[in-house]
């Protein structure tokens, strides 16, 4: 088993990661916390193959468990959801001891952790994540958020969980288009933070997608230690961790130009970050070998990368995007695979040219 704690002074917290620590967790839970009320959510999919492995080994630790599985999909990240789990919450007899337990992608993780946040100002709650971008990503870092209809993740804030237990089996039932997802968002820590990572995923492609167990270990290890390193340094995103934001930027806007419908969040991303390093080469940051070592892994993941969309409308999107600060656009750029700058000089010019041109 991988151990990495999260140092965030009052707010710490360890990250488990393993194969079969679905059947333990309970166990491990209970060995620093008295049994208690808990609420495990989860989504359909994962709550008919895993809900009551879970919920199960939380009773066998005398925990009192309610099990609630939503509908799986991004659209139930919503306020009205957030309502009817306070509902559940009251009618389980939660109190400010009681635990919440998110099992699921990201999209249960981050509501999941908007009811622990703010049900009664803050109750404890754990995050189990099942898909691979839950697993390098969402589950670690405290961003909880609902979706508002005027954009993504707009109503939220930073909770941390209690603990994180990654089980690696679980990505043995993963739909492979939400493995791929997952997949980019390892590319973009090697691209920002590890070279050696980056030379891994092209090495190791086929064991990774194999689920060959070393080679997810050390992939989760390795993407959960580089966003607990950023996490720590900034928490709440004042400069550096916007450059976990990598590939996001342009990503972003396409998700919204095409109504989060057309593009997995990780497909969207992938495209981002082609761009970005496009524009980092038109900027004189980079070389050409960057974006062609990206472009190399993302076409081996089968992803399609022209998106057909216009200059004009994705520069629309970038300019209503939270990422914004006073207006200006930040981007995260590379200057080679393993750093990255952050920079608000990108003009719309070069953005034209760039978007204007197939990748
Ligand atoms: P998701 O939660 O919708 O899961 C994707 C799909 O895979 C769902 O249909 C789900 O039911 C299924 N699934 C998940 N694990 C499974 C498993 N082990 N076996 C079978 N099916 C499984 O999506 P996601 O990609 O995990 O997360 C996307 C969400 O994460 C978005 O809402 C995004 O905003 C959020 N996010 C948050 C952060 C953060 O820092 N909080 C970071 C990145 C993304
Ligand atoms: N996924 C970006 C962040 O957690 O900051």
């Amino acid at each position: 088993m991988k151990k990495i704690h999260v140092n965030l002074s009052a707010n710490s917290y360890n990250i488990y990661i393993d194969k079969d620590l679905l059947v333990k967790v309970g166990e491990m839970i209970a060995k620093g916390k008295e049994p208690c009320k808990t609420l495990l959510i989860t989504d359909e999919n994962i709550g008919k193959i895993y809900g009551e492995i879970v919920a199960e080994n939380f009773r066998q630790n005398n925990f009192d468990v309610k099990l609630l599985a939503l509908p799986p999909g991004e659209d139930q990240k919503n306020i009205e959801n957030a309502l009817l789990l306070y509902d559940h919450c009251f009618a389980h007899k939660l109190d400010r001891k009681s635990l919440i337990v998110a099992l699921g992608g990201g999209v249960i993780g981050d509501l999941s952790g908007f009811i622990a946040a703010t049900f009664m100002r803050g109750i404890p709650y754990i995050q189990i994540p099942t898909s691979l971008l839950a697993q390098v990503d969402s589950s670690i870092g405290g961003k909880v958020a609902v979706n508002h209809p005027k954009g993504k993740n707009m109503i939220g804030c930073f909770y941390q969980p209690t603990a994180v237990f990654i089980d690696t089996n679980t990505l043995s039932t993963l739909p492979s288009k939400e493995m791929v997802a997952g997949f980019v968002e390892v590319i973009k820590y090697g691209v920002i933070r590890d070279a050696e990572l980056f030379a891994f995923l092209e090495k190791s492609m086929y064991d990774i997608f194999q689920l060959n167990h070393e080679a997810l270990l050390k992939i989760i290890a390795t993407s959960c230690q580089i966003k607990a390193n950023v996490v720590e340094q900034d928490e709440k995103e004042k400069d550096l961790r916007a450059i976990l934001n990598y590939g996001h930027t342009i990503g972003h806007a396409i998700e919204t130009i095409t109504n989060y419908k057309k593009y997995r969040h990780g497909e969207a991303v992938a495209i981002g970050m082609l761009y970005a390093s496009k524009i980092a080469i038109e900027l004189g940051l980079t070389d050409n070998t960057v974006f062609e070592r990206q472009l190399s892994l993302i076409k081996n993941l089968g992803l399609s990368i022209q998106t057909g969309l216009k200059s004009e409308s994705i520069i629309k999107a970038l300019y209503t995007d939270k990422k914004t600060i006073s207006g200006r656009l930040r981007f995260v750029l590379p200057t080679k695979i393993g750093e990255v700058i952050i920079s608000d000089k990108v003009s719309d010019e070069i953005l034209y040219r760039i978007l204007d041109n197939p990748l």
